[in-house]
């Protein structure tokens, strides 16, 4: 199976992505945690991307495409796997299609994560990840149990650098006009799911696991 998780910056794709994958044993691919981990090793992908994600801007559609697509090829996706943060742009969704065709796969379902404006701030402004494993946080709804510290590998807790008032503004604006267009690509072929991505992280997840069961 083929999921692609959609939704505004905060609307919690990362997070639902994780746990999702974790209870369905998928295989969970984020093109952000996979940009800020080069961005962390200081290798030439990082290089590349650094600037575009400091500005909130997308990284050219080229190194993405390449990397999620390398990143499929593992031997691990063939349990099914679960995309976030990719494709994020009608040419990157297109190019996903052409691929999996190649492979006689296609996109099963998208699930779009519907949250407030104003929840989405509130996430984005408290959010804190664990430098080392990439866990997600927030200081006020999932707190670490010790302050600044990873639960689950000790890492240190920072703030993501495009967390801040100017860049938010600029994702929200690059999220309209690049990446909502693709709630139509996906929802014309009968595709697409609309979550309501507000309330506890396990509501949403079982709301997530319901839909795909009724797909079944
Ligand atoms: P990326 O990392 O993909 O960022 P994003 O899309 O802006 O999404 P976020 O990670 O900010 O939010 P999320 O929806 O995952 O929310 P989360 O689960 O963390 O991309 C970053 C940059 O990389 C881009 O700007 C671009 O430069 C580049 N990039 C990445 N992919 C690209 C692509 N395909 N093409 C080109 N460039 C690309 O949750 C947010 C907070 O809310 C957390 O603190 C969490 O704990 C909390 N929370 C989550 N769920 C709940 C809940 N149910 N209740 C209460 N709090 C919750």
């Amino acid at each position: 199976m083929y999921l692609v998780f959609l939704g505004a910056p905060g609307a919690g794709k990362g997070t639902q992505a994780a746990d999702v994958a974790h209870k369905l044993n998928m295989v969970h691919i984020s093109s952000g945690d996979l940009f800020r981990d080069a961005l962390g090793k200081g290798t030439e992908l990082g290089k590349k991307a650094k600037s575009y994600m400091e500005r909130g801007e997308l990284v050219p559609d080229e190194v993405t495409t390449q990397m999620v697509l390398e990143r499929l090829a593992a031997p691990d996706c063939a349990r099914g796997v679960i995309l976030d943060g990719f494709p994020r742009n009608l040419t990157q969704a297109q190019a996903l299609d052409k691929a999996l065709k190649r492979e006689k796969k296609t996109v099963d379902k998208v699930i779009l994560l519907e949250v407030s404006g104003e929840e989405l701030i509130k996430r984005l402004s408290g959010r804190r990840i664990c430098r080392n494993c990439q866990a997600v946080y927030h200081i006020m709804n999932s707190p670490p149990k010790v302050a600044g510290k990873c639960d689950k590998c000790g890492g240190e807790l920072y703030q993501r650098p495009d967390d801040n008032v100017e860049t938010i503004k600029n994702r929200r604006e690059v999220y309209s006009v690049q990446t909502a267009p693709l709630i139509d690509y996906y929802r014309k072929p009968g595709k697409l799911a609309e979550v309501r991505g507000e309330g506890g992280v396990d509501v949403v997840s079982g709301k997530i696991i319901e839909v795909l069961r009724q797909d079944r």
